[in-house]
């Protein structure tokens, strides 16, 4: 039997396929349905605030400011500055103190020792959008406002601190000033969320009436925007104006324009469906929807790309398509449902997974069950509070305390470049300098640096130096992370072992459970006395490194967001009963439907389209991707796309640049040249490599027809394509042989392509890359060292001949040719702008290449229509090849449009395909 502590599932799910994933969702099932029933503990009677709520009309419909009537017979309920509930037995939540154990050990210490970030380890899965993204829903959703400077807790620095010795003053978090005695006699300590507790986007529209009023237009439903897109900001403190606007940055910056403006754009939409409908109406409508979409994007798009793995995707999709009576919505929760059932009942693997769980096989005869467990909201058309009044807890809060996810710095880029243009340390992006960085910078560039870059990963040793030394204005300066650890401890979150227990997971049962890194145990147990009951809860949980496959956070946290994550929603009425087109219009349930992250980033930032083509996912790292409708696209756009996130984002460093390497013959199989010859895609399968010429430069490059020859397609001008030079293998092995790929690329169809060489066995000693005119026909020869001729042979019957037909069928427009006319031999000629322009003597031709600049003439183009004859005396063909050289006119000239450069992907990534004599 498996000693491990840690859950089962995602090991069960790994091995067992599609029946793995529904095992995966019905233990996910279970469990909130066992938390539902255990784990949800209301602290406060709201009765007496209910009774002075009046919900009037317009709460019936819309939003209130302070989230109150959202109920309506329980009108108070998760409305601003209702206590925080709790997740764990409230026997379990009282705080520690300093009668206690609130200062052991010193916090400072444990963030010293276990917490201070030694070298950044980033979290490759997802990118830095998704750190600055989760702040702005914790801002939505709570905050235990700014502490009692009265009464604060005092932490003396440890011994060897690196800021000396001396007392840290950290205000309490502000009691409750509102307790019954009957409640001081049978509660532990309570504390109020100054936010609604809703998913209502109140970080943006503020939780009190006061702060809605100030980002109002008051004109068409809109939100105040300056005329140049950004927010107004405070006079004194240059921070913007917005529904929440603490421990501000630049990531805050973005995300609060951007949903402002969002906003806006769906109070437009409204304005116009319904020209005769007033400002307050306008507005209320475009809050739903903005909220919802927000509410979306993160429950489909965040949460599965930081917890991405099969089962919990789909558990968030089902998650938020439960919601709706749409059909397509119904139908894509039907889709999973029907995907996941298939064989559930009757399969073997499925007995015998579940061999250890006969709770689990018991409630497979449970058909609501199996809803519940994969949809969570599936069916549930009433808000549901699962029996206890709906309110964020203090374990919540907990959880969510992700600053390791914040780098030290930001890396600006520009767009489409890999090379960081600014980097500016976190502390100045702080509070009125975002917006400074937001005008300098312009949206667009950090959105695109944001989107390649990577947060830090939820680990222990990760946490960023300048949360550790943060000033905050009015305040000295504080150390999050030592705050991080005395607030749970504080607020009675329980210590990390307690806290598993009382949400249904396994105790460890020692250190080593957590981690194997022998300096981190040796911390760990010296801090905590050797005594795992100590562990802090947010220490346990970044220590966890056996995490669910996919995972960026480990399983304690992840199943205080199990039971919280659907309950945002399902107690909510604007996401249950009245997710509906009466209360939303129509046109509004299907902006959030229809749009996700992209979408709202291309709208408000349309210069960010080409870096978000093909990204399913805009939380995860941008990069190449290529989107199902890629031929379809135009010349010009495809090239852009392979161009900028294929070549500049793997362009090779100084140093980093392959050496040159014989050609692996043995490597050159038959599978591999075939894939060379039948694909017509651009971009290499994963792992392929150029066989026979591995490395090279590339370049774009127009076509620039002279216009004076009778050659169709192509031939007549192309302005969107790539060319490569590389050379056959290592020159010192086998002498230099220049050879060039030129891809032309078509408006909705796949692109053209053709090699040329001087010789299968090249130009011997002559290093300079220009010496000789290439061609797309080479005579085979008898001294082919390399086999080439042979190995070509395999895969067609002329295996020195590339045909030029599919250059002259099709123009680069993607109009095809009625009489197309193709050449039958082609020449590239240097031109006077590269002929001796480079030493002959061995060197590396790379060095060469990458100092022609954009605009360079390359090649002239020679173009022969004399068929090719061949005969067995070589002196024979050496004529004919003369007859058809000397009859070639000039078609055309090859110019770059961008400097030549070496990057993984020009060596490993760029396809050109190869035009054979049998597909003419
Ligand atoms: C520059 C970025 C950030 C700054 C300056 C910042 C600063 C702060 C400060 C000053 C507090 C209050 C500490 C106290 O209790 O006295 C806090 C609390 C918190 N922060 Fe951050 N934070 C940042 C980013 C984030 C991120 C990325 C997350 C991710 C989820 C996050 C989650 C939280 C949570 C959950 C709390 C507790 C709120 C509460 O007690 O009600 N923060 N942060």
């Amino acid at each position: 039997m498996s000693t491990s502590v840690w859950v089962t599932w995602p090991a069960i799910a790994k091995a067992g396929g599609s029946i793995g994933i529904v095992i995966g969702l019905l233990t996910l099932g279970l469990q909130r349905e066992d938390l539902t029933e255990n784990n949800l503990i209301a602290t406060e009677d709201l009765s007496k605030a209910n009774a002075e709520i009046v919900c009037d009309e317009r709460s019936l419909t819309a939003r209130t400011e302070d989230g109150t009537c959202n109920i309506l017979d329980n009108p108070a309920e998760g409305s601003v500055n209702r206590r925080f509930g709790r997740n764990v037995k409230l026997e379990a939540a009282y705080g520690e103190t300093e009668n206690d154990t609130l200062l052991e050990p010193n916090p400072r210490a444990v963030s010293n020792e276990l917490m201070a970030r030694e070298e950044f380890k980033p979290a490759t899965s997802v990118n830095f959008i998704a750190a600055a993204w989760i702040q702005f829903m914790v801002h939505d959703w709570i905050d235990h406002g700014d502490g009692d400077a009265n009464n604060p807790i005092l932490v003396e620095r440890p011994a060897g601190d690196p800021k000396g010795p001396g007392t840290m003053s950290i205000k309490r978090t502000t009691p409750d000033s509102d307790r019954t005695a009957e409640e001081d006699a049978t509660l532990p300590a309570t504390y109020r969320n100054i936010n609604t507790h809703w998913w209502d986007g109140s970080q943006l529209y503020g939780s009190d009436k006061a702060t809605n009023d100030s980002v109002r237009a008051f004109v068409d439903g809109k939100l105040k925007v300056e005329e140049d897109g950004t927010l107004p900001t405070d006079y004194w403190s240059n921070v913007p104006v917005t529904g929440f606007n603490k421990n501000w940055w630049l990531g805050l910056s973005m995300l609060h324009q951007l949903f402002t403006l969002e906003h806006n754009a769906i109070a437009e939409m409204l304005k116009q469906k319904y020209p005769e409908r007033d400002d307050q109406w306008l507005y209320d409508k475009a809050r739903l929807a903005n909220a919802a979409l927000m509410a979306k994007i993160h429950t489909i798009e965040w949460t599965p790309a930081i917890i991405a793995n099969p089962v919990t995707e789909r558990a968030m999709r089902a998650n938020w398509y439960g919601l709706t009576d749409e059909r397509e919505g119904r139908d894509k929760v039907q889709e999973i449902l029907d995907g996941l059932s298939e064989g559930i009942t009757s399969s073997p693997l499925l007995t015998a997974l579940l061999s250890s769980r006969p709770d689990l096989i018991e409630k497979l005869d449970d058909p609501n069950f199996i809803d519940f467990a994969i949809g969570g909201l599936v069916g549930t058309r009433e808000p549901y509070n699962g029996g206890t009044d709906y309110s964020l807890t203090e374990e919540f809060t907990a959880v969510y305390r992700m600053h390791p996810l914040l780098r030290d710095d930001v890396e600006v880029y520009d767009i489409g470049s890999a090379e960081v243009a600014r980097r500016i340390p976190m502390m100045e992006t702080r509070d009125g300098h975002a917006e400074d960085i937001l005008d300098e910078e312009g949206g667009e560039r950090l959105w695109y640096s944001f989107g390649t870059t990577y947060p830090g990963s939820l680990t222990l040793h990760n946490y960023p130096e300048f949360l550790r030394n943060l000033s905050i204005p009015f305040s000295e300066d504080i150390d999050l992370a030592t705050i991080d650890i005395l607030r749970d401890r504080e607020r009675g979150v329980p210590r990390y072992n307690e806290f598993r227990r009382q949400i249904g997971l396994n105790p460890i049962t020692k250190f080593e459970d957590l981690t194997s890194d022998p300096k981190t145990l040796e911390a760990l147990k010296r801090l905590y006395d050797n005594d795992i009951e100590k562990i802090d809860a947010l220490v346990g949980q970044l220590a966890e490194t056996v995490r669910p496959e996919g995972f960026a956070f480990g399983e304690t946290a992840f199943q205080i967001f199990i039971l919280n994550a659907s309950r945002r929603l399902m107690t909510d009425r604007f996401y249950t009963s009245d997710y509906r087109a009466e209360v939303y219009t129509q046109e509004g349930i299907d902006w959030v439907e229809n749009n996700d992250m992209k979408d709202v980033l291309e709208r408000h930032f349309p210069e960010l389209k080409v870096s978000l083509t093909g990204i399913e996912n805009a939380f995860k790292p941008w990069g190449l991707k290529i989107p199902d409708n890629y031929q379809e696209m135009a010349a010009c756009d495809k090239q852009t796309l392979l161009w900028q996130n294929g070549v500049t984002q793997t362009l090779y460093e100084q140093g980093e640049r392959p050496a040159l390497q014989p050609v692996d013959i043995g490597g050159l199989i038959d599978s591999i040249l075939w894939k060379k010859v039948n694909r017509n895609e651009d971009v290499a399968p994963l792992g392929y490599e150029k066989p026979i010429h591995p490395y090279g430069a590339m370049a774009t490059v127009a076509f620039e027809s002279s216009n004076s020859h009778p050659y169709t397609g192509i031939f007549e001008g192309a302005e969107c394509g790539l060319v490569r030079l590389s050379v056959t293998g290592d020159p010192d092995d086998r002498g230099f042989a220049p050879g060039l790929a030129w891809k032309t690329f078509i408006d909705g169809k796949p692109s053209s392509n053709v090699s040329a060489l001087y010789t299968l066995s090249g130009q011997g000693d002559n290093h300079d890359f220009f010496a000789n005119e290439l061609s797309q026909y080479v005579s085979a020869e008898v001294n082919d060292t390399l086999g080439s001729t042979a190995l070509f042979s395999l895969v067609t019957s002329k295996p020195t001949r590339l045909m030029t037909e599919n250059l002259a069928e099709t123009q680069a427009n993607g109009e095809v040719e009625a009489t197309p006319k193709a050449p039958t031999q082609i020449y590239f000629v240097p031109t006077q702008e590269v002929r001796q322009r480079f030493a002959s003597s061995a060197h590396d031709f790379r060095d060469d290449l990458i100092t022609l600049q954009s605009g360079t003439a390359l090649y002239d183009v020679y173009a022969t229509d004399k068929p090719i004859r061949t005969s067995i005396f070589g002196w024979i063909n050496r004529r004919y090849a003369s007859d058809r050289r000397n009859s070639a006119i000039k078609v055309g000239t090859m110019r770059l449009t961008s400097e030549m450069t070496t990057s993984a992907f020009g060596d490993g990534g760029v396809f050109f395909k190869h035009q054979r004599y049998e597909d003419r």
